[in-house]
């Protein structure tokens, strides 16, 4: 009887274990880093891009790899204009712009087309991204996401190796809330959290004065609750803005900016974290 019990227990054990989910590695591309938030309009593209070209600057090969299909940024913030090529109708080869090689849905439609799929479409969309263009020689695969804890999360985090995640956020509790449940998610599905940075951190005036406009320490006191490192600030700031309407990152197009600077600086921290 106490055999058969423990027989029964074995078996629900072996039931309730978390599903091990077959990864598949991106060809070409030796560590792939997750830009991601829950949150809509943070500035995850933003920083996916400065990032990428902060991690240019420090000596390594980088690729960009948009998956927000519903709402892709990268044609704009990088002026891609060329559109992928194939050699043999199936695989293909990525967009060069700045030395980076960069995929995006907004290259293989035209700009002003909604994409009005569901969530297989998307799903589908997002293996051909990775499984089906010819990355070459990267050092690091920059992967902005879109908002959300839908589809593409549950994607990256089940079927596609993901060496680690930054967590994008603004410091005021709304973004916060939403912020929160993108940590969960990644920590159930085993993705390594490299660090949260707190974007639009503040804004300093003409006058030089430091304006906290969505409030201080939140992302901070995050990071602390969850245990998870803490990356930097990045302040509201023109020059940024401007830059990603010119298709031309700060972090590439001003190296020496004083925010270019910050992205350096995190840049640092998240290189120390590749193995
Ligand atoms: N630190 C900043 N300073 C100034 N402008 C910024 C900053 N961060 C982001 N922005 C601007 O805010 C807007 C939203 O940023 P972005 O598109 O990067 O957010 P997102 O989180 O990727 O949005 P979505 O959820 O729609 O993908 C853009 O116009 C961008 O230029
Ligand atoms: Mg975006």
């Amino acid at each position: 009887m106490t055999e058969k019990k423990e027989e029964i227990g074995k078996t629900l054990k072996e039931k309730l274990k978390p599903k091990q989910f077959v990864k598949n590695p991106i060809n070409g591309v030796k560590y792939t880093l997750l830009v991601s938030s829950a949150k809509g309009g943070v500035g995850k593209s933003t920083v996916s891009v400065n990032l990428a070209f902060a991690l240019q600057k420090l000596g390594l090969k980088v690729g960009i790899l948009d998956a927000d299909v519903y709402g892709p940024s990268l044609p704009k913030l990088l002026n891609l204009k060329d559109k992928p090529k194939s050699e043999d109708g199936k695989a293909m080869i990525p967009t060069i712009q700045y030395d980076a090689q960069c995929m995006s849905m907004g290259l293989l439609v035209d700009e002003q087309t909604p994409m009005i799929w569901r969530g297989p479409m998307v799903i589908s969309a997002l293996r051909t991204m990775t499984q089906k263009v010819l990355w070459k020689d990267r050092d690091v695969l920059i992967i902005d996401m879109p908002p959300g804890t839908g589809d593409t999360q549950l994607t990256f985090a089940q079927e596609i190796k993901v060496d680690g995640a930054v967590i994008v956020s603004t410091p005021q509790d709304l973004a916060l809330l939403d912020v929160k449940r993108g940590i969960q998610m990644f920590d159930k599905t085993g993705v390594k959290i490299l660090g949260l940075i707190d974007n639009m951190s503040f804004f300093k005036g003409d006058d030089n004065k430091i304006y906290k406009i969505f409030g201080e320490g939140g992302v901070e006191k995050t990071a602390k609750e969850f245990n998870k490192d803490f990356l930097g600030h990045i302040p509201l700031h023109q020059d940024l803005r401007n830059s990603s309407d010119n298709g031309d990152p700060l972090t590439h197009s001003q190296p020496e900016h004083e925010v270019s600077k910050i992205f350096l600086d995190i840049a640092k921290k998240i290189k120390s974290s590749f193995h």
